[in-house]
């Protein structure tokens, strides 16, 4: 199960009191976007913050295009601690932020702000190890080396296979615009790139596919999205970033092959763990009362 062999007893599971705190102490963070009415990150955090039993709040907000810097600005001098960023506020992050992590650097893009104490605003961008932990946490260890595919050339894309990249994988990108993939290879000059038609034939020369694009995505432009994992080798772990429906199609195909799994849950759920402990002082567990929590609210 997801993040079962990285619960930490002591940490006050299920200690914390059922309902909120929020005194006059409260710390305060949320997530900025537009439209942001369609995000998890509330009912994540506030999850959190209601099981460690920490005076906080995390709230939704919903910040027009072109107000981005403004709305920053009023969060800090009213006291939040930080935010998450979400679509279309990245880039627009990444140029306002005063301290940029590799991870943000790297991904060109900033879905975690810091505003620390001397008044500077860091940058993070946690989507790619975010991925990566949910992997570690299904037991796939990431070896150095060895060769992963990432399908798809927008910024989940990026923060993937630069954190892929981090973490010693040799890492090729597949896009049906080539120019996007060569624009990514640009920017992320270790990356090889393998071209769309035909990628399916070449998939025995890797032991991770990744799915960052929205095909397979229920309401996207292609739900039904499964392309043939007939030249797999048996050690292929298959991930997809779509996690609605949690078993995709391009999923449920590699299931029936055998082949080792990862939904999206565990990375929407892992990106999180950084900006939480930074805002709220806890090191907040991903384990199996999280995932059904945040899995009750997508089905309700
Ligand atoms: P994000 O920043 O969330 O990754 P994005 O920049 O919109 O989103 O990228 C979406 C990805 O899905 C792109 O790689 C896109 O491919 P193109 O660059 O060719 O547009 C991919 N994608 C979307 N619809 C697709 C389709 N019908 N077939 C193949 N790829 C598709």
């Amino acid at each position: 199960m997801l993040g079962s062999n990285t619960a930490r007893p002591g940490l006050g599971q299920h200690a914390g009191p059922a309902s909120q705190i929020i005194t006059g102490k409260a710390r305060l963070a949320g997530v900025i976007g537009w439209p942001v009415s369609h995000s998890r990150s509330p009912v994540l955090h506030n999850y959190w913050l209601r099981r460690y039993g920490v005076d906080g709040v995390y709230v939704p907000l919903p910040v027009q295009p072109g107000t981005f810097e403004v709305a920053v600005r009023g969060l800090q001098a009213a006291g939040f601690r930080g935010a998450n960023v979400t679509i279309p506020h990245k880039e627009a992050a990444y140029r306002l932020a005063d301290v940029l992590d590799d991870s943000a650097l790297q991904a060109g893009a900033v879905n975690t702000l810091i505003f620390q104490d001397d008044g500077k605003i860091r940058g993070l961008s946690t989507d790619g190890d975010g991925f990566v932990a949910s992997l570690q946490a299904e037991g796939h260890a990431i070896r150095s080396g060895t060769r992963a595919l990432v399908l798809g050339a927008g910024g989940a894309a990026r923060s993937v296979a630069a954190a892929l990249l981090r973490h010693g994988m040799d890492v090729h990108v597949s896009n049906r615009t080539a120019a996007r993939a060569s624009e990514l290879a640009s920017a992320l000059p270790a990356l090889g790139v393998v071209a769309w038609d035909g990628w399916e034939n070449r998939l025995g020369d890797y032991s991770l596919l990744v799915n960052t694009t929205s095909l397979g995505m229920e309401g996207g432009p292609d739900p039904m999205f499964s392309p043939s994992l007939a030249q797999a080798g048996a050690g292929l772990v298959v991930a997809d970033i779509v996690y609605v429906p949690l078993v995709t199609p391009l999923l449920a195909q590699a299931r029936e092959r055998g082949l080792a799994t990862v939904g999206g849950l565990g990375m929407l759920l892992h990106q999180a763990r950084l900006g939480f402990t930074a805002w709220f002082g806890v090191e907040p567990q991903v384990d199996d009362a999280t995932q059904a929590h945040v899995l009750g609210s997508l089905r309700g």
